[in-house]
């Protein structure tokens, strides 16, 4: 089969497609013959090995995949070959409280990925997908569907009513956008062009503001709350974000600390934080349940995931330069045949 290897080389020449030797399996696994693939900003981390990301080289990159079973191990019952199914990001979290072990886990980083054709993986740990579902659809959902899911519902217990804020307009905002409205949120929402804007507010953002022309959005968020802040904070700019997003959030307010996009340290009014007594949630995806729960929510709620472009899985360096561009409006999906 084919699969494509980090090699550590400079830049996204690190990318590199290989034969490499078809998966069987063993007891308790099956193999999933893979459809299509999701891109994450944590997979452009892996391939080019920055902020701070390593793991073994090489290794197959990136977690979110979504296929058909075409090999069962000797004792799995509970699969029959042809089931459509999409692979959690840490395949051992099925449920219960998160781990070092869960973590160690997760694909496409300590351990191979899914960008290849064929992956064995425990049985146990995959999830059915509804026949209205496609693979593309499903190869959205393992990582950033389920971190926007833990952030609000989970963790956030997002009420009816709440305020919530997101930041730009890629894969696990726009999922947090659209769990947010469905549950009845108020969303605003800050993003770099006006165009991305609209788009927005036509995914039912409440009100957008564009964060390069003025980056002082938490002046704006403070304004359109009473001056009072908001309820939900989807944090994913890391340090050059999150001293505005404690200060546009309410006393006793929420923030999912998610994302690096800015880097992975520095300078915190962590005094804000117990002054207003914020609870700054670290969020690292979820568990097989949340992606259960996930796929059910994007098949049975008028929502779908909103997939920006589809690469042949010859194009995945491309797929990888779009997503480094910053020019994607949601998820962007490698698909094989
Ligand atoms: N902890 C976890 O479990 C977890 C899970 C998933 C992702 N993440 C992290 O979350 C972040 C987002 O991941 P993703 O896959 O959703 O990324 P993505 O699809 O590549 O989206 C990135 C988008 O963020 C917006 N953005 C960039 N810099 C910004 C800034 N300074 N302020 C506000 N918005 C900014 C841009 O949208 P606009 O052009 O619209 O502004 C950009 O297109 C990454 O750091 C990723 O590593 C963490």
């Amino acid at each position: 089969m084919q699969a494509y290897h980090i090699t550590g080389t400079s830049g996204l020449d690190s990318l590199k497609i290989v034969e490499a030797e078809s998966p069987t399996a063993a007891a308790g696994q099956v193999v999933v013959q893979i459809r299509s693939v999701s891109l994450n900003y944590r997979d452009y981390m892996n391939i080019l090995g920055i902020r701070g990301v390593t793991g073994p080289i090489p290794r197959v990159p990136c977690s979110d995949g979504a296929g058909e079973i075409i090999a069962l191990g000797s004792d799995v019952t509970t699969w029959q070959l042809g089931d459509r199914v999409v692979i959690p990001f840490m395949p051992s979290w099925l449920d219960g409280p998160f781990s070092q072990a869960h973590s160690s886990a997760a694909l496409g980083g300590a351990v191979d990925g899914v960008l290849r054709q064929q992956v064995a993986v425990s049985a146990d740990s995959l999830v059915r997908l509804p026949d209205a579902m496609s693979f593309a659809q499903a190869a959205t959902l393992p990582c950033a569907a389920v971190t926007a899911w833990d952030a609000l519902i989970v963790r956030g217990q997002l009420q009816p009513g709440s305020t919530v804020l997101i930041q730009g307009s890629g894969g696990v905002s726009i999922f947090a956008l659209q769990i947010a409205k469905h549950h009845g949120a108020r969303v605003l929402a800050i993003t770099s062009s006006e165009e991305k804007a609209s788009r927005l507010r036509q995914l039912g953002a409440d009100a957008t503001f564009n964060y390069k022309q003025n980056p002082d959005w938490a002046t704006w968020a403070l304004e359109q709350t009473g001056g009072i802040g908001v309820d939900h904070v989807v944090e994913i700019g890391g340090p050059e974000t999150l001293n505005r997003s404690i200060q546009a959030t309410r006393f006793g307010g929420h923030i999912a600390l998610i994302g690096v996009l800015t880097g992975t340290s520095g300078e915190i009014q962590t005094v804000q934080i117990l002054r207003k007594g914020i609870r700054l949630d670290g969020v690292y995806v979820g568990s097989r349940t949340m992606l259960a729960q996930v796929v059910d929510f994007f098949s049975t709620s008028p929502h779908r995931p909103i997939i920006d472009s589809t690469f042949a899985f010859s194009d995945a360096a491309a797929a990888v330069s779009h997503l480094e561009s910053g020019n994607h409006f949601g998820k962007i999906v490698i698909t094989l045949d």
